[in-house]
């Protein structure tokens, strides 16, 4: 199975060079079809944390405001060894192995696409991380949504960062994981607001829950956990991040991961709902739900996949002569990666009995 996750994540790869992020485009909308895991949230409710927990890295950038202002996907791919590194596909041939220069480039490639405005852009940076201590998994970071635009911003942002992330999780194939600060109250949630628009059985959202270390003494989330609250298909996962005064401390995921364990099976109120809490439970859980969706789309992308194939052969018949260089190499990198699919495909079939079990 983990290479089906992988070779979707290649495709998407393709799909960005090509220029089909999901905006309008000439070819079909193959990225439309895979599935992926959006992040949504209000500002500060906790996104780049719970991200940062699941890759178990500091990488992303902080600060107040609007932070992240181009969607991140960000392919999570599970190696042997022990050396981590991260790569964007905008430079191809440069491995990262120092996260803090992660978190700069993500920034300056902010930047060389908005122009430093504080505008935001709907055109994705791909980051790949590799490393022993992931689950294969891709995810989306998308703007914070917000309600008042900050100076030097236009009044529009607040409606453009809602239009670009309902552009993004309105697509049947996209797994929301909408994230809700447990010190607010859940009616007021932007994450829940949004995700129920274009979700609203729940469906193909997953709740998480942040910051249930700052609630008011007295009061607890065992309603919101155990689905009482707010009804969703999946079951709600509580996590504790680490907060502003341990990341000022520099305190380390790996230590943060071990005292959100602890923290959930010692709180009495918690005890019971221990197993199913947790950053490392929600990445495990993610990425097993998402080779679930990949094999029952299957089919689907399979079949897109052909008709993409054939319409691009008729167009280079069409064309004849030898085309540009640049376009036609990705032609071919986007039809090889087609056809590694099928080959993967009917390898993976081998591999499935009857029932459609994987053997
Ligand atoms: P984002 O804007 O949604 O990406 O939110 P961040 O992940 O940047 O978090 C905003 C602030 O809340 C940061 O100072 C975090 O340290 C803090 N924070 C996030 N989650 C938790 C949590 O579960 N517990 C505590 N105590 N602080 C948290
Ligand atoms: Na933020
Ligand atoms: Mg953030």
């Amino acid at each position: 199975m983990e290479s089906l996750i992988s070779l979707v994540n290649k495709i998407q790869r393709a799909c960005t060079a090509l220029g089909d992020h999901g905006e309008e485009s000439a070819l079909p909308t193959l990225w439309d079809s895979l599935p992926a895991i959006a992040v949504v949230g209000g500002q500060s409710s906790g996104k780049s944390s719970v991200l940062e927990s699941i890759v178990g890295k500091d990488f992303l950038p902080r600060g107040s405001g609007i932070v992240t202002r181009r969607p991140l996907v960000l392919q999570l791919h599970k190696i042997d060894g022990e050396r981590e590194y991260a790569e964007f596909m905008h430079l191809p041939r440069k491995r990262f192995t120092d996260f803090a220069l992660v978190r700069k480039e993500i920034q300056d490639e902010t930047d060389r696409e908005t122009g430093r405005s504080k505008q935001i852009s709907p055109v994705p940076i791909h980051l790949s991380i590799y490393s022993p201590n992931v689950v294969n998994l891709t995810l989306i970071d998308l703007p914070g949504l917000t309600k008042v635009a900050v100076e030097g911003q236009p009044d529009s942002i607040v409606a453009d960062i809602e239009n670009m992330v309902r552009s993004f999780i309105e697509k049947p194939n996209c797994i929301i994981l909408a994230i809700s600060p447990a010190n607010q109250d859940l009616a007021t949630s932007d994450a829940i607001k949004i995700s129920r628009e274009v979700d609203p059985k729940g469906e193909r959202t997953f709740g998480v829950l942040t910051k249930i270390d700052l609630m008011d003494k007295g009061t607890d989330a065992v309603d919101i956990l155990e689905g009482k609250s707010y009804r969703l298909q999946y079951p709600w996962i509580g996590v504790v991040n680490r907060s502003q005064a341990d990341i000022n401390k520099n305190v380390d995921m790996i230590a943060a991961r071990r005292r959100e364990r602890e923290y959930f099976a010692s709180t009495p109120e918690y005890k019971h709902l221990a197993h199913r809490m947790g950053s490392e439970h929600l990445g495990k859980f993610l990425s097993k739900h998402l080779e679930q969706v990949i094999k029952s789309r299957i089919p689907g992308i399979q079949s897109l996949i052909s008709k993409t194939i054939a319409e691009l052969e008729g167009e280079l018949n069409r064309l004849g002569k030898p085309i540009a260089a640049d376009a036609g190499g990705k032609l071919y990198s986007i039809m090889e990666i087609c056809r590694i699919f099928d080959q993967i495909y009917k390898e993976h079939l081998d591999g499935v009995r009857p029932g459609g079990e994987k053997v």
